[in-house]
């Protein structure tokens, strides 16, 4: 559901799929906004009894989502809705699976961390509230989560966990801060351009049943498509939507890209920069971005995202020229570039993007250095599902010279 002002619809979307008792999830950052008070008055307005979550933790973790879960499985809920980013609607779709299907906790988790067993059957209703123009997770099966005792990142994914219905209200985006919808808006070309490029389906074999069809099968036809619509998009509006906080129209559009960007990775899947991104989060020293929450260090995701994406495109240029050259046109790239200058033309069309928008200039830009090569490479080549996605077979020593490509652009 698309428009402004359907958050307010809550309640009727509840009541018309039978919900009397729900869990509303959200974090502390998000719970004294309208928008949790939009929601929760529209159900309250429709006779629905709820009970609100708001220990959702920003970056979820196996014990933040074990509490979640707990508190789903307690309150003998017939339905859960989710108000808030990806961490909120992840946890949400993970408290949803473990109240509705109770299990060690790493039964689902995808493998080799967990056991990557499939979701047993469809989940509780789920209605899903996105506040940021960001991760798409309305719109995706998965739930991702860093897995403390390994220091890892990972996640569990299926059909089943994808919510029921996502409530996308672009008013959400008119209060955002810059630096917000900035990273956010990243997250979302990354995720399109990802997808447009991700090694195509037809490159894998055959899962032998269908259960074990992966949830991210590689690009194909219809991610295709979806993808390249995102990327317009995000072309055309990413800029006035951060350099012109007035611009409504554009951060509107950006809310719309983001759940296209969701469709398509939700099938296609998501590869370099998302693997990469992980350790360059996880292993955060000293930087505070403006307009974030000033307590622990972070590097959001969407920026952890598009530090790596300009040295990784480089490289998978020659991999695909084609894909890489039709990202380039959708963003708004003009040159005429041939095969062989695809990787760079999308490269330098990204650090446009970035210098006009205050993304720091890589990975030097938010406290790395070349010391930190190393670390960085160990902390993204476990991230085997999405490196599988990538273009082209990716060894440690070429993750290795991703990271040093991305240390600085300008
Ligand atoms: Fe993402």
């Amino acid at each position: 559901m698309f428009g402004l002002g359907c958050l307010s619809e809550a309640g009727a979307h509840a009541s018309s799929l039978n919900l009397s008792r729900v869990a509303l999830y959200t974090d502390k950052g998000i719970s004294a906004s309208d928008h949790v008070d939009k929601v929760q008055a529209s159900l309250i307005q429709a006779g629905i009894d709820v009970v609100i979550y708001d220990d959702v933790a920003v970056e979820p973790t196996d014990e933040s989502f074990k509490a979640a879960a707990k508190f789903a499985q307690e309150g003998k809920f017939d339905g859960f809705i989710s108000v808030g980013g990806g961490s909120v609607i992840d946890t949400c779709k993970a408290a949803n699976l473990y109240a509705t299907y109770p299990a060690e906790f790493l039964t689902y988790v995808n493998a080799p961390v967990g056991d990557g067993q499939p979701v047993p059957g469809p989940l509780k209703p789920h209605i899903a509230c996105p506040t940021t123009a960001g991760t798409g997770s309305e719109a995706t099966g998965i739930a991702v989560f860093d897995l403390l005792s390994m220091k890892a990142k990972t996640g569990i994914a299926s059909l089943h966990m994808k919510p029921t219905l996502g409530l996308v209200d672009p008013l959400v985006t008119h209060t955002l801060p810059k630096n917000i919808i900035a990273a956010t808006a990243f997250d979302v070309l990354s995720h399109a351009l990802e997808s447009l490029t991700a090694r195509p389906f037809s490159q894998f074999a055959k899962p032998e049943t269908a259960k074990g069809r992966p949830y991210a099968q590689g690009g194909n036809p219809f991610s295709d498509i979806v993808a390249k619509e995102a990327l317009t998009i995000v072309g055309k509006y990413i800029v006035p939507a951060v350099t012109d906080t007035d611009n409504h129209d554009a951060r509107e559009k950006l809310m719309w890209a983001s759940s296209l960007a969701g469709i398509a990775f939700g099938q296609a899947g998501c590869h370099l920069p998302h693997g990469m991104s992980y350790a360059v989060s996880g292993l955060v020293k000293d930087f505070r971005p403006e307009g974030y929450p000033q307590g622990a260090p972070i590097v959001p995701h969407g920026m952890s995202v598009i530090l790596n994406a300009p040295s990784v495109f480089r490289l998978t240029g020659v991999h695909a020229p084609e894909r890489h050259l039709t990202a380039y046109k959708c963003l708004g790239g003009t040159h005429e570039a041939g095969p062989s200058e695809a990787g760079d033309a999308i490269a330098e069309q990204l650090i446009d993007m970035m210098k006009s928008t205050g993304i720091p200039n890589g990975l030097q830009g938010v406290g790395y250095s070349t010391s930190d090569l190393d670390k960085l490479t160990d902390g993204a080549f476990p991230q085997k599902r999405l490196m599988n996605l990538a273009p082209c077979p990716i060894e440690r020593s070429d993750l290795h010279q991703l990271f040093a490509g991305a240390m600085s652009y300008w």
